[in-house]
């Protein structure tokens, strides 16, 4: 068993170093060199489980035929239930990143998926020129639950973040009195908020933002956790400034909580200089951080809140903007919309999902199994001092950093892939940090597992991998945005 496990696995490796082009050069990276260049013998046509296709064979058609715009661990997902995947081989692993936080309500839930069969079998889309019975029931629940007189409906996460933008700069104009097309709004350095071109506007990832520009304008960049800053910028921009948008804990920089006090500190600013406080909850919020939302953490409350992800429950993209009458009705029919936001699939299915949050208790669920996990990734970090940078996070959004020095040659994509081998699906974000975010779901016993496997990852396989001086993956050295220099803040450029 683990000589097989060793021979897919560097014949995985194999397959994907072709396929991320670290023994292609890059001027082959075309398609059809790929699929030439991956030899038929180099592909096992293992038969899957039920004799469908093969995950190498899925694998292929999938780099060949679609963009090249994500950079995946080499696994396909054929079945999924709670924290449990199976691939087409029938190989069991366990989901530790959870859709990037969208599934906190486990796999397949299956209240949520009865709800979206039910309403699939009587209507699944009116398009908000007409009404539809299922989404009043929908902004009803959502309003009451998280406190606010209104919400907007879309469907992506980035959807919600440009509607957030669109009304702060509306109610800047028609509220503050900012003198026309000369709103700002401030973000934070490392922020994360979609791959729009208003949220990549808002951005420090040279990735996400170099040859996509000229960059949307009126932006400002604060640096994230520094309340001080902020207050400086509001100080000197302050009259034109309507929003302040922000992640209260950002999680694709890497899961950086901000210290104590910097929610609170926030507010104080945003009410003293009239500019609106947007909390971009999308990955954070529904329970992730052992808190409805993460701002609840600091019992604050935000003028304006988007939700996304697991707004839909691991099963459609539901998203939306939270804030109350003065600042929503600001936007008016014909103004803003989307054709299937507030859908009555849509919308059956988010109330499924924010009962399934409510009725199974996920916040608490998150909060007393991240307070466990995070004190047995300590224990490995006691094992491993020069390696285990850093162990941080809320609920069942952590991070575990690693050092440069302790990695050498390896990246936490290799780490990830050697996780992979030992069951546990991960993802890095950046080159030193891994993310665990599993569904709420998951039980003690499977986060065991995964401490389990990151130590042995760590005591049998990195040893190896720093010898192989053929890593999958060339760590990056850290770079300043290119807009703003990072950790400082400027006015914007004309170009990203
Ligand atoms: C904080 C935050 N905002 C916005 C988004 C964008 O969401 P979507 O990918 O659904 O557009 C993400 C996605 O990871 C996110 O983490």
């Amino acid at each position: 068993m683990a000589a097989w496990r060793a021979s897919r696995a560097v014949q995985t490796d194999v397959i994907a170093r072709l396929i991320r082009g670290s023994i292609l050069q890059p001027c082959q990276k075309s398609s059809r060199v790929i699929s030439t260049a991956i030899s038929t013998e180099a592909i096992s046509h293992e038969k899957s489980a039920d004799g469908s296709h093969t995950s190498e064979e899925l694998i292929q058609w999938e780099d060949t035929f679609s963009a090249h715009n994500y950079h995946p661990v080499p696994v396909v997902f054929s079945k999924a239930k709670d924290a449990e995947v199976w691939d087409p081989e029938g190989r069991k692993y366990l989901d530790f990143l959870a859709a990037y936080s969208a599934v906190n309500q486990g796999h397949g839930n299956q209240r949520i998926v009865d709800a979206l069969v039910d309403q699939a079998q009587r209507i699944t889309l009116s398009s908000r020129a007409f009404h539809n019975d299922k989404f009043p029931m929908f902004a009803r629940l959502l309003t009451s639950t998280f406190g606010y007189d209104m919400m907007l409906p879309m469907n992506t996460g980035a959807e919600g973040v440009e509607t957030a933008l669109k009304l702060a700069r509306k109610w800047g104009y028609e509220k503050k009195g900012i003198p026309k097309d000369q709103a700002l709004i401030v973000s934070c350095c490392g922020c994360f908020h979609g791959r729009t071109m208003g949220a990549i506007s808002m951005s420090c990832d040279n990735e996400a933002t170099r040859g996509f520009g000229p960059a949307v304008g009126g932006h400002v960049k604060v640096d994230f956790g520094d309340a001080d800053a902020l207050a400086a910028v509001l100080e000197e921009h302050g009259e034109k400034v309507a929003a302040f948008l922000f992640e209260p804990i950002q999680g694709e920089a890497g899961v950086i909580v901000p210290p104590d006090g910097y929610l609170t500190a926030v507010r104080k600013l945003c009410t003293n200089h009239n500019v609106l406080m947007i909390a971009d909850e999308i990955q954070t919020g529904i329970a992730r951080t052992g808190r409805l939302l993460a701002c609840d953490w600091e019992d604050i409350r935000p003028d304006v809140v988007i939700l996304g992800k697991a707004l839909g429950g691991g099963v459609l993209p539901v998203s939306a903007v939270l804030a109350d009458k003065e600042i929503m009705l600001c936007i008016r029919p014909g103004e803003h919309g989307s054709t299937f936001g507030g859908n009555p699939l849509a919308s059956a299915v988010a109330i499924a999902a924010l009962e399934v949050v409510t009725e199974d208790k996920l916040s608490e669920r998150a909060e007393k199994l991240g307070e466990q996990f995070r004190a047995q990734l300590q224990s490995v970090q006691k094992t491993y001092p020069d390696l285990v940078k850093e162990v941080r996070g809320r609920g069942l959004l952590n991070a575990v950093e690693l050092f440069p020095s302790g990695l050498g040659n390896v990246s936490t994509y290799d780490v990830c892939l050697r996780l992979k081998e030992r069951g546990i699906l991960a993802k890095p974000t950046h080159d030193t940090i891994i993310r665990l975010s599993p569904p709420l779901t998951i039980s003690q016993r499977q986060l065991e597992e995964a401490v389990k496997a990151l130590n042995d990852v760590f005591e049998f396989d990195l040893p190896n991998m720093k010898h192989d001086t053929e890593g999958s993956t060339i760590r990056k050295t850290p770079q300043a945005c290119d807009r703003c220099g990072r950790y400082k803040y400027k006015m914007p450029e004309t170009d990203l």
